[in-house]
């Protein structure tokens, strides 16, 4: 009788049971070690399964390389039921997580709670051997719990094999009646396992529990005590721990507040009734007690609850060894557990040495400062490129030459900045000279040295005074032109300029001189964002050199970015200018014609310029342009004034 399901399909993975790697020369004992089944019904539980499993797996053999188990998986499903059997971990591992999930099949089919799990358990009690763990994976749903005659078969296997059932329930969906309940605690009580709730989150202690009822060796269980009856207000149990126990293994419900006194007088409290009480559900966990005291232990269980508690006992207490030099060895559940030390990669009782070169995540050698890997058997190091060093921590860090002058080759005056990516500048201080490897006293910051038509030239050595008027570079840009305005028509990218280069004196010239405005340019003028402007007036030979503000005009303000530059009129009539680098781009100075020529007194709105080859004060004919001024600086042609026409008549 199961549940109106159709026949078994039977699958058995004969593997191999000297299936270990062992590296040369090295032998051991194969032994027999408690086996592990998974019985799985439909829960979508499998994933999280499989990666809890393999951790646990992963962690029991590499302690024990030389014991062999079968792992066995049945798993149930509607039309059939799947039977593997094998001595391979992995095998074990990839049947468990071979089925996929199908959620749209599932939700549809939750519901009927349609499950022959008792069935299923039966064929997991056959098949395993004895003593083995038996983890059953379901959604917490036993169609055939009334198959009185399938209970009784299942009672009695329990009895014959000795095995531990586990149910793990992980889904929420099948509504379980209080009789279907009763036969999961009924089967978790009488085999010292459990009925567990895996929505809980202590998890950690379970997965222990499990870990050490595979590891330990076969015929060390001690079943210490079983109760399973009905708590109201109080009750306490007198229980025995025989001599030389390595853990006592308590799987318990927690609907009642748990307190242990062991023959020494100390105590301790399992409590969880919270998260029954505020779950509501039906919870089961295990706890572990390392080495517990020989003698008579007292257990008081306070509530009004069913409780359902069970206590094993586990005998041996040997250390089990086999780990590799560069493992280490801990202690287990009376055992040694082999891990391999950092930097090494294997089982334990086989640790190769991880190349961490061969990946960038492993090594943080290269990670800003183009360091190479070196591979070390158990490690790596760094060589790092210059101005880092290697700290292993941290990989190649970048070395602060500032603080310390030996490192560096600043000028004892000069003021060292660090900057991170392996390098460092060094700049003399305000009123020196020099690169900052060699400072200066910079005479031309200390007074005025030169009269007030030249300016103060700073060299190595010494300075001079020069009259810009002789010593200048010459510009002549036509964009500069104040009635170069942006348009659609050359609004791109080449249209602005940026004067971000520019230090020392200069002329403004094309086809005859240029000054920078004294008023205020419109935005996008001049070939850039930021037109500059002079604001104040242009000296007179006899005033010298005179500082001025040359100031950028936005969109907020005509002065939004005030600079300073000096100004000087030459005896030729035309103007240097002194000049620093703009303080932002795209900005330049501007330049518009240069009203006032050399020994020519013009009236006002009379250019100097020359037409026909003559120098002298012109006027602008607009009559031959569209729109005044055009881009590209065609302006209009000079002519000779209408007052010189007259006078000429
Ligand atoms: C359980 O499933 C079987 C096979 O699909 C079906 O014949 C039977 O009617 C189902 N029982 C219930 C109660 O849904
Ligand atoms: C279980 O048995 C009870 C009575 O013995 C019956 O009412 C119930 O329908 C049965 N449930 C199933 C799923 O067969
Ligand atoms: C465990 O006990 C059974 C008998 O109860 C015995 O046949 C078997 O050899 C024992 N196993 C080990 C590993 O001692
Ligand atoms: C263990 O690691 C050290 C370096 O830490 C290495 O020299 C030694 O060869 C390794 N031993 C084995 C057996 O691999
Ligand atoms: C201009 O000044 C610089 C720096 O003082 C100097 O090297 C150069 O010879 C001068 N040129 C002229 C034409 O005076
Ligand atoms: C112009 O400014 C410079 C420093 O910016 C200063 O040394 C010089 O004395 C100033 N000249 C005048 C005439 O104010
Ligand atoms: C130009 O300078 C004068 C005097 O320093 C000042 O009052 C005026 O506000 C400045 N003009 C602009 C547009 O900043």
């Amino acid at each position: 009788m199961r549940g109106g399901m159709s026949l078994s399909f039977l699958l058995v993975l004969l593997c191999s049971s000297n299936g270990w790697t062992r590296t040369e020369g090295y032998h051991c004992k194969q032994r027999e070690g408690t086996s592990l089944t998974i019985l799985m019904d439909e829960t979508p539980a499998y994933h999280s399964l499989s990666y809890s499993l393999e951790k646990v797996l992963n962690s029991v053999s590499a302690r024990f390389p030389c014991v062999t188990r079968q792992y066995t998986t049945i798993t149930l499903d509607r039309t059939e039921t799947n039977e593997t059997i094998t001595n391979d971990k992995s095998d074990f591992l990839q049947c468990i997580t071979r089925k996929s999930w199908d959620y749209a099949y599932y939700y549809k089919h939750m519901s009927i709670c349609n499950q022959s799990l008792l069935y299923g358990l039966k064929r997991a009690l056959e098949i395993s051997p004895s003593e083995s763990l038996i983890l059953v994976y379901t959604f917490g749903c036993m169609a055939d719990y009334n198959d009185t005659r399938l209970l009784s078969e299942v009672y009695t296997l329990l009895e014959e094999k000795k095995s531990q059932v586990y149910f793990l329930r992980y889904s929420w969906y099948c509504k379980m009646e209080a009789s279907q309940k009763d036969v999961f605690n009924e089967i978790a009580s009488l085999s010292y396992g459990g009925f567990i709730d895996m929505r809980m989150t202590d998890n950690y202690e379970l997965w222990r529990s499990f870990e050490l009822l595979l590891s330990k060796p076969l015929n060390s269980t001690l079943h210490l005590l079983n109760i399973c009856l009905k708590v109201t207000e109080e009750y306490t149990k007198v229980f025995s721990v025989p001599t030389s126990l390595s853990y006592l293994l308590i799987t318990r419900n927690q609907r009642v507040i748990l307190k242990f006194t062991d023959p020494n007088g100390s105590t301790f409290a399992i409590d969880n009734t919270y998260y029954y009480n505020y779950y509501n559900y039906y919870v089961q966990s295990s706890n572990l007690i390392k080495t517990p005291a020989e003698g008579s232990w007292i257990l008081n269980a306070r509530g009004n609850s069913s409780l359902s508690l069970q206590i094993l006992g586990f005998t041996g207490n040997y250390l089990d060894s086999d780990c590799h030099p560069n493992a280490t060895c801990s202690e287990f559940g009376g055992y040694g557990e082999c891990t391999c030390k950092k930097g090494f990669s294997g089982d334990g009782t086989t640790c190769n040495d991880i190349d961490e070169c061969q990946d960038d995540y492993t090594n943080n050698c290269d990670y800003y400062s183009g360091g190479s890997c070196v591979n070390t058997i158990g490690s790596y190091t760094c060589n790092c490129s210059r101005g880092y060093k290697y700290i292993s921590e941290f990989g190649c860090v970048d070395i602060d030459e500032c603080a310390d002058s030996s490192l560096n080759d600043c000028d004892p005056i000069a003021i060292c900045r660090n900057h991170y990516y392996g390098s460092y500048t060094c700049t003399c201080p305000d009123g020196y000279y020099g690169d900052g490897r060699h400072c200066e006293v910079n005479e031309c910051q200390q007074g005025t040295l030169c009269d007030s038509n030249e300016d103060c030239m700073k060299y190595i050595g010494s300075y001079s005074c020069v009259d810009p008027c002789s010593n200048h570079t010459v510009l002549d840009d036509s964009w500069r032109s104040t009635s170069n305005k942006a348009n659609s028509s050359n609004y791109q990218y080449d249209w602005y300029h940026c004067d971000y280069d520019l230090s020392g004196w200069y002329r403004f010239k094309r086809e005859y001189d240029q000054q920078i405005p004294e008023h205020c340019i419109p935005v996008d003028s001049c070939g850039a964002d930021f037109p500059i402007w002079m604001n104040g007036s242009h000296p007179t030979v006899s005033d010298g050199i005179v500082n001025r503000t040359a100031c950028s005009s936005w969109y907020v303000g005509c002065c939004t970015i005030p600079n300073n530059i000096s100004v000087k009129k030459c005896p030729e009539g035309f103007y240097v200018y002194k000049l620093q680098s703009t303080p932002t781009c795209y900005s330049v100075y501007c330049t518009e014609s240069n009203h006032s020529c050399s020994g020519l007194d013009c009236a006002p709105g009379e250019e100097c310029g020359i037409v026909d080859g003559v120098h002298g004060c012109y006027c602008r004919d607009s009559s031959n342009t569209t729109d005044g001024m055009q881009l590209g600086n065609v302006e209009g042609k000079l002519k000779k004034c209408p007052r010189e026409e007259k006078e000429e008549k």
